[in-house]
């Protein structure tokens, strides 16, 4: 279950029926428009035949590999990692050993991960829409020279997996060339909104989670909630409160806040508008940020993420829910308001729920600031500067 508390810890806004109009006309685009709006439907975020698909592959994975390397950066693995680490024991020795890599450029993490797996089973899932991100291509090719120097050309094909678009790009093309198995990255889902597409569903496959049970908490999500957040945090934004803080309490839940950080704000970060996700793992950053959240400048607000603790278990299972709503009360008494969404269990139910209800409030929040949701020109903007400098130095070798 799923509790959501826009009004404990918030002061009294007037009516929200003055975005009455607004909402109507966002409802409209929500079901009617088309342009990058697929993943609202979950229908089209994943079909039967490439579900079904999914759940063979990551089987046959998971019993001949002792190592999964997924390689993609923003919205490419964000949102597999924060699902995988969120359910993952903190001290596990599962297989295969789920490894991200493509995440920075550093050639010795690349050379150092390629120390600690070059004797074990292993296949890579390449993950880019584009084809065409530097940090992924980079560590793609380091990866690829090494498993083509380990295994033959038809192991490879059992041990590499490639998601893409469907036509166009560099590794589509090494697809159609070599013959490895793809999936496909829906043309109208931006990274941000591909969590529930093959692009996240099938590394979480592989690390052994139940991917129906996230898609069926995706689909049972209360709409009316996430409107109701949206519009919370649209006030909020019109009222000088610019940043969000992001605030939980179970420390599996940080990457969860990292690709809430790139959702906000790959979304609504433009224009010169939109409020800045932050995000801090309480209790520790209570013991230093703390000190600004209650008397600092008043700019921030949070949205607390508090998972129930186990009832059946050690009594200290329950603080972190008593440190959650203290905090808040304090923290309102400094004008630093909360939001509250309470989930009964950290699983693949509750973050598929989680995952579609940020998603919707996120594009709603856009439409809220008359910007366009589903691009982020300032992040091509670098892309563009960055390729055209590496080129200039392939060029000279
Ligand atoms: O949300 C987005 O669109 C971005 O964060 C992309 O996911 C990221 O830049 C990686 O792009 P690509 O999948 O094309 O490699």
């Amino acid at each position: 279950m799923i509790k959501f508390d826009f009004s404990t810890y918030m002061p009294k806004f007037e009516s929200l029926d003055s975005y009455k109009e607004k909402i109507n006309k966002i409802k409209n685009i929500l079901e009617k428009e088309t342009s990058m709006l697929d993943w609202y439907s979950i229908d089209k975020c994943i079909d039967e035949k490439t579900l079904k698909d999914i759940l063979l592959t990551s089987k046959r994975i998971r019993s001949n590999c002792d190592v999964f390397i997924v390689i993609g950066i923003g919205g490419s693995f964000l949102g597999a990692k924060s699902v995988i680490d969120s359910l993952s024991s903190y001290f596990s020795n599962k297989k295969p050993e789920i490894i991200f890599a493509g995440t920075f450029i550093s050639l010795e993490y690349l050379e150092e991960l390629w120390k600690h797996i070059s004797d074990k089973r292993i296949a890579i899932n390449v993950i880019s829409k584009s084809g065409t991100t530097l940090e992924t291509n980079i560590a793609f090719d380091y990866l690829y020279a090494k498993m083509k120097k380990k295994y033959n050309e038809k192991e490879l094909k059992e041990r590499i997996i490639v998601t893409t678009d469907k036509e166009v790009g560099s590794l589509r093309k090494l697809v159609k060339d070599k013959g490895y198995k793809s999936y496909i990255v829906p043309e109208n889902i931006g990274g941000r909104y591909s969590v529930l597409t093959a692009v996240g569903l099938f590394p979480i496959a592989v690390a052994g989670y139940n991917i129906e049970e996230l898609l069926k908490g995706a689909r049972e999500v209360n709409k009316k909630e996430a409107f109701k957040y949206a519009i919370i945090r649209d006030i909020l934004y019109r009222k000088n409160k610019t940043i969000e803080s992001f605030t939980i309490y179970e420390p599996k839940l940080y990457y969860f806040t990292e690709w809430l950080k790139q959702l906000f704000a790959e979304t609504q970060g433009k224009d010169n508008k939109g409020i800045l996700p932050v995000s801090v793992i309480n209790t520790r950053d209570l013991h230093s940020l703390g000190q600004f959240y209650q008397e600092g400048s008043k700019f921030i607000f949070e949205t607390v993420i508090d998972v129930k603790g186990k009832e059946d278990s050690n009594w200290l299972s329950s603080f972190n829910n008593i440190a959650a709503v203290q905090v808040a009360k304090a923290h309102f008494k400094a004008e630093t308001y909360s939001n509250f969404i309470k989930i009964d269990k950290l699983d693949e139910y509750h973050l598929g729920y989680l995952i579609y209800f940020f998603e919707l409030s996120a594009a709603i929040g856009g439409y809220l600031l008359d910007i366009n949701p589903f691009d982020q020109p300032g992040v091509s903007e670098y892309k563009k500067l960055l390729n055209q400098e590496i080129k200039k130095y392939y060029n000279k070798k």
